[in-house]
């Protein structure tokens, strides 16, 4: 440390630390990343570049699973691995390697803080990963993403009913206007009367992921059918000179604000 001090005397010691810091955090990101990419290699897989290999699935199927994985790990890490567990069948890597349980955290809007619906979250990085970044051209990901949104924003929820359900009381069904887990979870709650800790509402959850990912797959699979077209509508920043959902009305009332750069 005191010699490369003498050595970066432009810059200040908590320059320095940071920049050491940064340095240390890319290091551990490469390490990680180059795990990764020689386990990837290793098996000899043709995916182990980002995006991943795509092989279309069975949507009901695939609802199926996530209805049963939402037991395990909820919503996010259900839609996920309702994909990737047949993937990695399908396709070996980098899905075999890919550890989809990580994505717990995605419960309850993320951690219980009631944001984006963790199923939204989960279907928006599946369709991230396996078509790549809007950065690189491919935009049917982030596109995805938004009809995904709008979609669940619009569904009658929960629209799956898996096979052998687990609660077999008849669920209501409610539509959020919303994709944030708060909005969606509370309207249901309202509508039906059961609380959060019940198990109708959990199951409730759990038939939201199982719907989310039927229709993910649907979307997937017309893409790689060359044959998907975006359906949302919803575009708030060019709409509205502002990131929001739809709903302005709910949490605004009827005075909508408008933001500096849609003032004339
Ligand atoms: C989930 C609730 C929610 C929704 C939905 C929402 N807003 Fe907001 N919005 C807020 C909150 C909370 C603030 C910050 C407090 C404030 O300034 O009112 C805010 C701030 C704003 C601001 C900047 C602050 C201001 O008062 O000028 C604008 C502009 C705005 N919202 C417009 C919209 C528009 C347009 C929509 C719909 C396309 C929308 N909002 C949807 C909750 C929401």
């Amino acid at each position: 440390m005191e010699k490369s001090d003498k050595n970066c005397h432009s810059l200040s010691r908590r320059q320095m630390m940071i920049g050491t810091a940064g340095v240390l955090a890319a290091g551990t990101a490469l390490t990680q990343f180059g795990g990764l990419l020689s386990s990837a290699h290793a098996v000899g897989g043709p995916t182990e570049k980002w995006p991943w290999r795509y092989e279309k699935l069975d949507p009901a199927e695939t609802a199926e699973i996530a209805y049963a994985e939402w037991y395990r790990v909820f919503c996010g890490a259900a839609v996920i691995n309702s994909v990737f567990s047949q993937l990695r069948g399908k396709v070996g890597e980098p899905y075999i390697s890919f550890p989809v349980d990580s994505f717990v955290f995605l419960e309850g809007g993320m951690v219980g803080w009631g944001m984006t619906c963790g199923s939204n979250a989960g279907a928006a990085i599946v369709a991230n990963l396996i078509i790549g970044p809007r950065i690189a051209g491919a935009a049917e990901g982030h596109e995805i993403s938004e009809d995904i949104f709008q979609w669940y924003s619009e569904a009658s929820m929960p629209i799956f009913v898996p096979k052998n359900p687990k609660v077999t009381t008849k669920l209501v069904r409610t539509t959020s206007e919303s994709p944030l887990c708060h909005v969606s979870v509370g309207k249901w709650m309202k509508a039906s009367g059961f609380p959060i800790g019940s198990p109708e509402r959990k199951d409730r959850c759990a038939r939201v992921a199982a719907s989310v990912a039927f229709h993910l797959v649907e979307l997937l699979n017309d893409w790689k059918d060359g044959k998907y077209k975006p359906t949302a509508t919803h575009k708030p920043v060019k709409e509205y000179g502002i990131t929001a959902q739809m709903n302005c009305m709910e949490c605004h009332g009827d005075d909508v604000p408008t933001p500096p750069m849609a003032k004339k």
